[in-house]
């Protein structure tokens, strides 16, 4: 920070370099280490003064300023873009017998006198993205970034590079000196993880459904829907990280694939030359120390505030790594130790009815409310007859509930011991709509209850919000809220069956159907 404060640029081409190298100071503070030095408001006001230098300067605008993060868009979408090596995944593990096995195999594979150092990350649960830096171009021997490309189909993926660049954990430039200091070449790829905060996902969903969209069912689908985005712009709003793991040789190095003796020593690099890794991460000798490694993982894993669904264990040296090589899809020398879903029991309280666009009722159950994975459960869906039958669920059970990286959580088994007595209400569904008491109806071979009444007030807002949405007619504006007016009643909540009776006593009889 101190250097523009001490010394006054003279030319507007050296306040300019000086702005520059400030902000992207601050920004790596930021973005990457989390370690900001300066208020947002001092941020803003560097960057402000860049750009209308820029605006004044035209001719001293580059490419890689900081101010030229958000650029064009692509025309025609994204174009396909062969990967330099495959981009494969992982084979799993589930438990410690099969950890221990795949470690045997390893040893088994090289030679017994060989030690074994394996390093212990987290396996973040986002979409897989592999950079490439090329020289720089100037004077100064630094390395751009030249292309983002997503995993696609692990052979060919698509070209993201306008929007990774708007993710300002990755570096738009990297200097010679910090490429000296970090031991890389000009010429490199890193792959890593995109992941989207729990934070900003909370939000995206917010805006989605205020602006009448459907919302994402996980942080791994929101930044993967983020990255294939054609606006630039709209990534940008959005916060997405990226982590690197993995550094490899630039196209056409005829040094093979590895930069690096050891993966330890890639994620220093990494972090020495500007990207973000992330800090959980250890090198260790021993299976127990591994095991140790996965359970303290375990206990911070709610605290993060971004998801991860397990723990990578790679083989350290990337000799042994060249020597184990690969099955048909994945690395010998890596296992992903996946964690196992996370769950709880608690009671079912009630079954609420929605009724959905084509009227279609789905039962969704009222649960006492549960902590589950750092979030409080309350709901679960039924999805339809057919699932409460296969459960042979009743109100009043004692359900297993389990979350994975889907909003909403499953019910997965009904519990019965002596702690856990068995409810005794029937779930029924309703013979009438819960929001226009026409009676519903189950067509011959269909699985669903259906409300058949095209004027339901409930089935004409999630018609009117589907089709103000931005896959069909995208009207900005016309979301929940202005339905919900336009409407005069509340959207969709799902209704209790109690409710429906109480408001059929009035009315018509309702001789509701058990499942
Ligand atoms: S290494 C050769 N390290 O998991 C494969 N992958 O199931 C190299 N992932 O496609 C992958 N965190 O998207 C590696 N620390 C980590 C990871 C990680 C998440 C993802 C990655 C990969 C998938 C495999």
């Amino acid at each position: 920070m101190s250097k523009s404060q001490t010394s006054t640029p003279q030319t507007p081409e050296e306040e300019i370099a000086a702005l520059r190298q400030q902000i992207v100071h601050h920004e790596h503070l930021y973005y990457v280490l989390d370690a900001p030095e300066i208020s947002d408001a001092q941020y803003d006001r560097l960057m402000n003064r860049l750009k209308a230098l820029e605006t004044e300067h035209p001719g001293l605008l580059t490419p890689d300023s900081p101010t030229q993060r958000v650029g064009g868009k692509p025309k025609d979408g994204f174009a396909k873009v062969g990967h330099s090596r495959p981009m494969l995944s992982l084979d799993n593990a589930y438990n410690e017998a099969e950890l221990r096995a795949w470690a045997a195999r390893v040893a088994e594979s090289l030679h017994s006198n060989d030690t074994l150092q394996y390093v212990c990350e987290y396996k973040l649960d986002g979409l897989s993205l592999a950079l490439h830096y090329e020289p720089a171009g100037d004077t100064k021997g630094g390395a751009r970034l030249l292309r983002g490309l997503t995993r696609g189909d692990g052979s060919t993926g698509e070209d993201v590079t306008s929007n990774v660049r708007t993710i300002r954990s990755v570096p738009l430039v990297v200097p010679a000196e910090k490429l000296k200091v970090a031991g890389l070449p000009p010429s490199f790829e890193v792959r890593g993880e995109v992941v989207m905060p729990q934070s900003a996902f909370v939000k995206m969903n917010q805006e989605r459904e205020a602006a009448g969209q459907s919302p994402a069912a996980n942080p791994r689908n929101a930044a993967a829907g983020t990255i294939r985005t054609v606006e630039p712009s709209i990534v940008a709003q959005r916060r997405l990280d990226f982590y690197a793991y993995f550094l490899l040789h630039g196209e056409g190095s005829e040094r093979g694939e590895f930069l690096l003796p050891q993966q330890s020593r890639a994620l220093a690099a990494l972090r020495t030359a500007g990207f973000r890794t992330n800090p959980n991460t250890a090198t260790v000798l021993t299976i127990d120390e591994v095991l140790s490694f996965i359970a303290e993982a375990e206990t911070k894993r709610d605290d993060l505030g971004y998801e991860i669904d397990g723990i990578v264990v790679k083989v350290d040296a990337t000799a042994q790594q060249r020597r184990l090589g690969f099955t048909g899809k994945a690395p010998r020398w890596a296992i992903a130790y996946k964690f196992p879903a996370r769950g709880a029991i608690t009671r079912l309280n009630d079954v609420l009815f929605q009724v959905g666009r084509t009227g279609k009722l789905t039962p969704v159950a009222a649960l006492e409310p549960v902590p589950i994975g750092g979030i409080t459960v309350a709901r679960a869906t039924l999805h339809n007859p057919d699932e409460i039958a296969r459960l042979g669920v009743r109100i009043g059970d004692y359900v297993a509930v389990e979350r994975g990286g889907d909003v909403i959580p499953k019910i997965t088994e009904v519990v019965e011991d002596k702690d856990h007595p068995r409810g005794t209400r029937e779930i029924v569904f309703p013979s009438r709509c819960p929001r226009c008491r026409e009676l519903v109806v189950r067509a011959e071979g269909e699985i669903d209850f259906r409300c058949v009444n095209a004027s339901c007030p409930a089935r004409l807002s999630e018609e009117l919000l589907h089709y103000a949405s931005r896959g069909v007619m995208n009207i900005e504006g016309l979301g929940e809220s202005m339905v919900s007016q336009l409407m005069g009643h509340a959207l969709n909540e799902p209704t209790s069956l109690a409710d429906i009776e109480a408001a059929d006593m009035t009315g018509a009889s309702n001789n509701a159907t058990a499942v």
